[in-house]
């Protein structure tokens, strides 16, 4: 199966869509690549990985359901810091797991293969190491790290102990994205040289005001456990635990929590290592209930010219009070044409090759000038341009969706749960998920200090 599997995605890598007439096949073929993948995906019963989510939040049981959903995976264990949570894994899993408050009894456990880490950012570096030391694989939440200081370290412990170690921005698993870069990399858009990224919000969930349980307090909770890791302690408050994204010391801000998606979205489509400078502006301005980021910022990231691409720019922006509810957008723009990825579930590319002949008349200089003058511009234009000069290419859009029923973060699983079995690189490494979330933690650098940040992306290090 895995044979037929490579030769069916030789066949389709190798032929470069770019009609609507080739186009009327593309849900046939996505189809059977969708068999493709689950049949291969097929294992024996007693192929059993065994896993544990670390962080049983929001996340933590959106993971563990997409864990689940591939074939041979069993959840035994899970660690959180509120009870309720704990409670709540085993009505939804099974009563019978292991819960603990402390990760580290989950990592001590020999019959845990792999652990997810879906606690809030703070932990993710920490736990994530502790796991891969202890010989487990590791599936962490993105952004990999909260701080940039913590990226190398990472890195360093994924190449000693050689864990099975991916990060979860589920867009370099979309098959979406993968049909972008192959369309992107065969030329469809000419030559890149912006990216614009953004997601708009319009609401309090939107805007990180989670429920919170009615028994949360310092009795119900891990707090000291919760910021064991950071410099600054505050007394308990029940914000700061279950509404932590609003707060820098548990949290990256906007720019840590969405922009790293986007950033991932961008790198996987044009093989970028990243940019080298970045700069941001940002304010609060709506949702004032005592958090300390912002809810409206947008950078400004150049992306120098490389091996892998030309030079580019890149917007970003997140605003948690758009007036325009729920969107985001992606758009990849170059020379002949913009893949635009808003909305999810698929893209459009729309080719827009400019004709040799710039034209005349219209919102022009040329009807301001005298009639012999316009007589002289038109008989001297019609000897420069041939007809074909003067012809715009005209190319159909594409427009693809995603199958019916596709889900990325489930495919990120499989993904993952793939590396571990088969031994092959998994997609979305760890140097991967630090170039994807450097540039976004210097984001809140650069707002924060007012300042442009320079980095280096192939060195991986703050300019
Ligand atoms: N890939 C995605 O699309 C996506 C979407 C949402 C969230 N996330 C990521 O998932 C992570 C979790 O987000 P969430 O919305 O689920 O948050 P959440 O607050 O709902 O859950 C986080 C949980 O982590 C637990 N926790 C914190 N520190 C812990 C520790 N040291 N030991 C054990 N448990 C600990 C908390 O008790 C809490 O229940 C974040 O890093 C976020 O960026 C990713």
């Amino acid at each position: 199966m895995a044979t037929d599997r490579r030769k069916f995605l030789k066949q389709f890598g190798t032929s470069v869509i770019l009609t609507s007439a080739s186009l009327s096949s593309l849900a046939a073929r996505e189809e059977h690549e969708k068999r493709i993948l689950q049949a291969e995906k097929r294992i024996s019963s007693n192929d059993k990985i065994r896993i544990a989510t670390i962080g049983m939040g929001i996340m933590g049981f959106n993971d563990t359901r997409a864990a689940l959903s591939v074939p041979g995976v069993e959840l035994v264990a899970c660690a959180d810091l509120y009870k309720g949570r704990l409670d709540r894994a085993k009505e939804v899993f099974n009563p019978n797991i292991f819960t603990t408050a402390d990760y580290r009894e989950i990592l001590n456990r020999k019959d845990i293969d792999a652990v997810i880490v879906a606690t809030s950012d703070n932990w993710h570096s920490a736990i994530s190491i502790d796991a891969m030391r202890k010989g487990k694989a590791v599936y962490s939440e993105k952004p990999m790290v909260h701080h940039i200081s913590e990226g190398l370290n990472e890195i360093k412990t994924q190449h000693e102990t050689k864990a099975v170690f991916q990060v979860g921005s589920q867009r370099v698993s979309s098959i979406a994205f993968k049909k972008a870069q192959e369309l992107y990399q065969a030329g469809a858009i000419g030559k890149i040289n912006a990216v614009e990224a953004s997601f708009s919000r319009h609401s309090a969930l939107g805007a990180w005001q989670y429920t919170i349980p009615l028994d949360a307090s310092a009795q119900t909770v891990g707090w000291d456990q919760f910021q064991a890791n950071s410099n600054i302690k505050h007394g308990y408050d029940s914000n700061r635990f279950f509404r932590w994204r609003n707060y820098r010391e548990y949290g990256t801000g906007v720019a840590g929590d969405l922009f790293v998606h986007l950033l991932s979205g961008i790198h996987f489509i044009t093989g970028s290592k990243g940019p080298d400078k970045i700069f941001a502006i940002g304010g609060l301005t709506y949702w004032k209930d005592g958090r300390n980021v912002p809810d409206v910022m947008s950078a400004v990231i150049s992306y120098p010219e490389t091996p892998e691409h030309a030079a580019f720019q890149t917007t970003l922006r997140v605003n948690f009070v758009s007036g325009e509810g729920e969107r985001s957008s992606t758009k990849i723009i170059g020379s002949e044409g913009v893949i635009d990825m808003s909305d999810g579930g698929g893209f459009t590319l729309q080719k827009n090759k400019m004709p040799v002949a710039p034209g005349y008349g219209g919102w022009d200089a040329f009807e301001t000038y005298p009639e012999a003058m316009q007589k002289a511009i038109v008989e001297e234009y019609n000897k420069k341009y041939s007809a074909a000069d003067r012809q715009t290419p005209k190319v159909d859009d594409v427009v693809y969706r995603e199958p019916e029923g596709y889900n990325d973060s489930n495919e990120h699983f499989a993904n993952f749960f793939d590396s571990m079995r088969t031994g092959k690189p998994v997609v979305e490494d760890a140097v991967f998920g630090f170039r994807a979330a450097a540039p976004c933690l210097a984001c809140n650098d650069s707002y924060f200090e007012n300042k442009i940040i320079k980095w280096d992306p192939v060195g991986m290090k703050l300019g």
